[in-house]
């Protein structure tokens, strides 16, 4: 057996934990050979590979982002897509393919799987939006760093009595916001899910200045006032349809000084927290999962997603897993207004 493997989307820490299980448990417990594919979808489109075998993944376990590369492309998009992803899978010998990516590349492998080709998924994303899985790996350290940055701007919010707005990720799930938020004592939280009401940020930011604690309010990039729309970078989409977000922190700080009269600063944290080696939590998910996508395929069981369930590891279909985002309940939320204001 021949097994490809490849990363997609927005790169995150535990990515190569899962490439080392899935090696190691492939080749040492079946005796199958790896084929690394670069750069998420482009690889078994365009045939760019990387060798993976039990020396290329020594020492990889801690190292963040991914040996593999990755990309956004979608070859739904692409002329002929399918057809020359199984030509290249042909042409190589793959006979299964374990592809690691959140909602965008299982979407693709979902649609694969209809098209006939063999796949297993395992669900990666900063963002922890994929449904059917209680968490995804690179989240807990996404929410660690975080956590770490928020920890560091109370002490010199304190020092200069002003208010800091912390600008963290998730595009249309507030679970990066809603955890490093309540892990970091976060005076307010918003999160794309609930549109928030500028007027009462203020008087929240306001009560807490008058207890002479210095403010700090997370905000997703994806969270927008009542009546308002998403801030982006630029309207431009990429290949699964998204625009780039950003901003909401910064035009948020603003109108804070502007209604308080209090200094008011933005922190927009972006992309470090992607960044850097992952928590041993994510090293341990992310191993467990690779581990169990080389049961899936040895045992054929192709469509389906790898999934945290409790503490147990399970199969989803990938159907199920990329039906709709994991979105943040209101009831999770209801929880984290307690400590508001
Ligand atoms: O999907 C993960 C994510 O980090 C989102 O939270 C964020 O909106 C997006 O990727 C950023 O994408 P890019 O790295 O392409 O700018």
């Amino acid at each position: 057996m021949r097994v490809g493997v490849l990363t997609g989307g927005g790169d995150c820490p535990g990515l190569n934990a899962v490439i080392r299980a899935v090696v190691l448990k492939g080749s040492e417990a079946h005796g199958w050979e790896f084929v690394g594919f670069r750069n998420g979808w482009r690889g078994p489109l365009t045939g760019e590979t990387k060798p993976l075998g039990r020396d290329d993944v020594e020492g990889i376990l801690t190292r963040g982002g991914t040996i593999l590369g990755s990309s956004r492309t979608n070859p739904y998009k692409e002329d002929n897509g399918v057809e020359r992803i199984r030509a290249v899978l042909a042409e190589q010998g793959v006979d299964a393919l374990i592809a690691i990516g959140g909602e965008d590349t299982l979407g693709v492998a979902k649609r694969l799987t209809d098209d006939g080709i063999n796949v297993v998924g395992v669900p990666k994303t900063i963002d922890n939006d994929l449904a059917a899985t209680d968490y995804t790996f690179g989240f807990d350290t996404a929410v660690q760093i975080a956590t770490d940055a928020i920890d560091r701007l109370h002490t010199t919010a304190e020092s200069h009595h002003r208010a800091l707005v912390v600008e963290v990720m998730g595009r249309h799930a507030g679970w990066i916001a809603l955890h490093s938020g309540l892990a970091g004592g976060a005076s307010v939280i918003l999160v794309p899910e609930r549109p928030f009401s500028v007027d009462q940020v203020v008087e929240w930011v306001e009560r807490r200045f008058e207890r002479e604690y210095a403010p700090i309010i997370v905000v997703a990039e994806g969270a927008l006032p009542e009546g308002g729309a998403e801030m982006l970078q630029s309207g431009e989409k990429d290949a699964f349809g998204h625009v780039r977000l950003g901003g909401v922190g910064t035009w948020l700080a603003e109108e804070i000084a502007t209604r308080t009269g209090k200094e008011s600063r933005a922190v927009v944290l972006g992309h470090v927290q992607r960044g850097g080696t992952p928590t041993a939590y994510d090293r341990v998910l992310a191993t467990r999962f690779g581990l169990h996508a080389v049961d899936a395929v040895a045992d054929g069981d192709f469509g389906v997603m790898t999934a945290l369930r409790g503490t147990d590891i399970v199969r989803v279909k990938l159907a199920e897993a990329t039906a709709e985002l994991k979105t943040v309940p209101a009831e999770r939320y209801a929880e984290a207004e307690a400590f508001f204001g």
